[in-house]
């Protein structure tokens, strides 16, 4: 990008999205689909906002905060009071938890944690006084539910946490995590829908695919499997001690980790400004999360895996979650090497419109569908920031010229194909307008 007049009507073209998804004190994804507050959107957003509305970009995290569960969790989802309310609170009924929020309606499990990134990105900007008022602010949220994520979902204490959905990965039909779901035994109905192929008339049930085509979404076959893990976590209250009593799905995505390991970092940066120490128990476990990404390294593949809590074996799929450990900071130099010429090699993540969602050479790649090929502009944004600090400058600003472009071209998609630069999924999305603002602005 080189006309400064194009970033400027570009960035104006943002904030109008940004404008156009807000619903009071906090903004939406996108309208029709995502009616709710998301976890990662609305730190997306701020991170954003704080380059010209920091009372905004505040009072999103603020807003957000007020699902946080007793327990510590921030959920993936908070439910909006406008459409489709009753039927969301009435599918995820968090209230069957004694941990859920007395102030909100929310969903029961949680998204990556980048609230602490979120946190600093809105200090940044402020003069020191302030700085400190709103880190002080905002501390004690962070401890809680990073906390809650070691306490609950680090039993062993390896410095991994598991995840028990792959909506909490933020990369729903992802395939290394389809081909955990679909190793368990899912019910019975699924597979006679399967097999008598009813799932064209279940289409028409779906709310996603009235505003985007279906093969741009997960398959519906793939939708209700996911909705079914949805509904046996449910049934155990949303509880992590009950959901591995019972077996069910546990992964140590290599995406949230990687994500979860740099927030650590942040959160610690802020407890020393404020100077607070950290509960000892929280240290510790950020000590082992920083040499923890070591685990999921495979040595004969070659890359980061996401692995399988009960029996620790990789699951030997490359998705871009693979190369989220650029983000996290905690890897050696020559490891980011090696993921910085797997974004680059045209049989793996290289391609016109980068970067794929899904390695090509993997067996799943599909540039249309959702999370199983199409590029990201926040996972872009993740690799920018971790190429820029691993010292491969002219990778991070070509990233970032061409994740500016895709969007100038085509509009604020969620989703671009990687060959085509296509813009796919919901129209007008938040994160995507927000994020560009973030690139030209830093
Ligand atoms: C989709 C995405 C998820 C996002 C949500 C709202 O479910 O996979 O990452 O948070 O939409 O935008």
């Amino acid at each position: 990008m080189s006309d400064i007049n194009d970033e400027v009507n570009l960035v104006d073209n943002a904030k109008q999205v940004l404008q156009d998804n807000r619903h009071g004190k906090h903004t939406i994804p996108a309208e029709g689909i995502y009616p709710h507050q998301w976890f990662w959107d609305s730190c997306f957003i701020a991170i954003g906002l704080a380059n010209y509305d920091i009372d905004r970009a505040q009072a999103e995290l603020l807003s957000l905060i007020k699902g946080q569960w007793h327990n510590g969790m921030i959920p993936h989802m908070v439910f909006d009071p406008g459409a489709f309310y009753r039927q969301d609170r009435e599918l995820w009924r968090s209230k069957i938890s004694p941990f859920s929020s007395d102030d909100r309606a929310t969903s029961g499990i949680t998204q990556p944690p980048i609230l602490a990134e979120a946190v600093i990105r809105i200090g940044k900007k402020l003069p020191k006084h302030e700085r400190l008022i709103w880190y002080k602010k905002m501390y004690k949220p962070l401890v809680r539910h990073h906390s809650w994520l070691y306490r609950d979902r680090d039993p062993k204490k390896t410095g991994l946490v598991f995840n028990v959905h792959p909506w909490e990965t933020g990369m729903d039909d992802t395939p290394p995590w389809m081909f955990a779901i679909n190793k368990i035994q899912l019910p019975i109905w699924i597979k006679l829908i399967e097999i008598l192929k009813l799932d064209k008339l279940i289409e028409k049930l779906r709310r996603d695919t009235k505003t985007v085509p279906t093969t741009q979404r997960e398959s519906t076959i793939d939708g209700l499997a996911l909705l079914s893990v949805m509904q046996r976590i449910r049934r155990r209250e949303y509880s992590s001690r009950k959901i591995l009593k019972s077996k069910l799905l546990a992964i140590e995505d290599v995406g949230f980790n990687s994500i979860l390991i740099r927030n650590n970092h942040h959160l610690e940066h802020i407890a020393k400004i404020i100077d607070e120490k950290l509960p000892e128990h929280l240290q510790e476990s950020f000590n082992k999360a920083n040499h923890a990404l070591s685990h999921l390294w495979h040595d004969k593949g070659q890359s980061y895996f996401s692995r399988n809590f009960y029996n620790q074996e990789n699951i030997e799929l490359e998705s871009i979650a693979s190369l989220l450990p650029l983000y996290s900071g905690a890897i050696s130099q020559q490891q980011a090497d090696i993921l910085v010429k797997k974004i680059q090699n045209d049989i793996k993540f290289g391609a016109k419109y980068p970067v794929p969602s899904m390695s090509k050479d993997s067996g799943h790649f599909n540039p249309n569908r959702f999370w199983q090929g199409p590029s990201w502009v926040n996972t872009n944004w993740f690799l920018i920031d971790g190429l820029d600090r691993y010292g491969h400058k002219k990778q991070a600003e070509d990233l970032r010229n061409s994740t500016i472009a895709m969007v100038k071209n085509k509009g604020f998609y969620e989703y671009f194909s990687p060959d085509t630069g296509k813009g796919e999924g919901a129209k007008n999305f938040s994160w995507t307008a927000a994020l560009v603002i973030s690139l030209i602005k830093n």
